[in-house]
């Protein structure tokens, strides 16, 4: 802290990537595993009172960490080597993850369901404002009441207890699809005494992942990878070794880090049919998709073609791509138009990929990128994940040297990001920068 006459300047020492602009990517890369998918299944191990849990190919993330501690302080013991979590959650006594932890990441309200299956009360702390517009917990809430829950909101906690002693199956029919208030029912569900049926179930393949970890824990659902779930309720799980997916998201960016570039890459340890709508748009682009089992080869065109999006659930174009598409499309050869339906206010994203040259306007929910727009580097700021994301995609594309600052956006969803894009032949380099407030 510096005191300067009447003014006490505070200032916090910060990362930041520092890119030089203008390479083309080519190579090969591997995807990380899933961040949104481990977020869910590292909540599902409080559901088991024994053994130990081993959960391979775990990203290295900010998110991940904080998550963990968000099991160590609810007494879990947990090890991370090499992208392996070993998790025991035999332990655990507490039944509140309290605002300190909750505040860092919204994530945190999937300890709700299993807290509450497992010991018929659960205390989480309200999450807290968002980035990018409102994110309601409500469908969380209602799903829970339906199970047989009493809910009460009190000093900033949501309180939720069982007056019957065990949740109950019931029929729980989401208004909007939802994967984290999916995710919690059913990791609610399967410890509750009867059936449950979810209707409009979020079918993203974290959830389909997070079936297949319950259904090798030893749950019953019927549905999996579908918007209508059926869930026998168990009376008791275990601890299991499993492996982690790809982070589709992830792969799609470095797709788009190869595209905006000019480049050729090609992505392995991925399964091309979880992405068929974004690999769909980069076609229609004009970039030369192949793929193999676990696989994707992407050419780039000599120009790339303006490409519209939707963001909408799955399988729809996922709305954690939409910033990196805007990016993608200011070098496109004409106008696209980018609409969001999950997020409508989730463009943070775009006065700074103005400030970087691009021409693009937001029109209500949708973003109207003119391309292609020469970009030049400046200083630039993170304001959330997948905003980072796509200013890093900017900086590759643009002349210069360009500056994201506050990378711990990036960090918490992008597994040594700069690593692999300089494996790629990119020149980004992290620094330390302090930050005055
Ligand atoms: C998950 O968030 C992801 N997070 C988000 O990724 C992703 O953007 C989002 O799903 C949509 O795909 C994790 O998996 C940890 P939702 P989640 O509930 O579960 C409304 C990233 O960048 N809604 O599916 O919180 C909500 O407002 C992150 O990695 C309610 O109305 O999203 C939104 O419009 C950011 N009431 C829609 O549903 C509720 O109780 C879908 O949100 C819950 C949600």
């Amino acid at each position: 802290m510096v005191n300067i006459g009447f003014f006490i300047i505070a200032s916090n020492l910060m990362d930041k990537l520092v890119i030089k602009g203008g390479h083309r990517l080519k190579g090969c890369v591997t995807a990380s595993g899933s961040k949104n998918t481990s977020l869910p299944i590292i909540a599902a191990t409080l559901l088991v009172g024994s053994g130990t849990f081993r959960l391979h190919h775990i990203p290295d993330l900010q998110d991940i960490k904080t998550f963990t501690q968000l099991l160590h302080h609810l007494g879990a013991e947990t090890t991370f080597s090499e992208n392996t979590l070993l998790l025991s959650t035999r332990n655990v006594e507490s039944i509140q993850a309290p605002y300190e932890l909750v505040k860092k990441m919204r994530a945190s309200i999937y300890v709700l369901g299993p807290l509450l299956a497992r010991f018929g009360h659960a205390r989480v702390s309200l999450p807290g404002g968002c980035a990018f517009g409102p994110r309601p917990i409500d469908l969380h809430l209602m799903a829970m009441e339906k199970l047989g829950a009493q809910i009460s909101i009190e000093t900033g906690f949501i309180d939720a207890s069982i007056p019957g002693g065990k949740l109950r199956g019931a029929h729980i029919d989401f208004p909007v699809s939802s994967v984290g208030a999916t995710g919690n029912a059913l990791m609610a569900a399967v410890l509750a005494e009867g059936t449950t049926t979810i209707t409009n179930a979020a079918a993203e393949p974290e959830i389909e992942t997070l079936c297949q970890f319950l259904i090798a824990m030893g749950a019953t659902i019927r549905g999996t990878g579908t918007t209508e779930l059926e869930i026998e309720g168990s009376d008791a799980l275990q601890a299991i070794e499993f492996n982690n997916v790809f982070d589709r998201i992830e792969a799609g960016t470095l797709l788009a880090a190869a595209a905006i570039t000019g480049g050729e890459i090609t992505l392995n340890g991925v399964d091309p049919d979880q992405m068929k709508a974004v690999l769909k748009k980069f076609q229609h682009a004009g970039c030369q998709v192949e793929t193999t089992a676990n696989s994707i080869t992407l050419k780039s065109p000599q120009k790339l073609i303006p490409t519209d999006v939707t963001a909408k659930p799955y399988p729809a174009f996922p709305t954690d791509m939409q910033a990196q598409w805007i990016a993608l499309m200011t070098q496109a050869e004409g106008t696209s138009l980018i609409t969001d339906k999950i997020y409508h206010e989730r463009f943070n994203h775009i006065p700074e990929l103005n400030r970087l040259g691009a021409h693009i306007e937001i029109l209500k929910n949708k973003a109207v990128v003119h391309g292609p727009q020469k970009l030049s580097g400046t200083t630039v700021m993170s304001t959330d994940l997948r905003a980072s994301a796509s200013l890093v995609l900017a900086g590759l594309v643009a002349e210069g040297t360009t500056e994201v600052l506050r990378v711990y956006h990036l960090d918490r969803g992008y597994e040594q990001i700069e690593v692999k894009l300089n494996s790629l032949g990119a020149e980004i380099i992290r620094e330390k920068y302090k930050e005055f407030s």
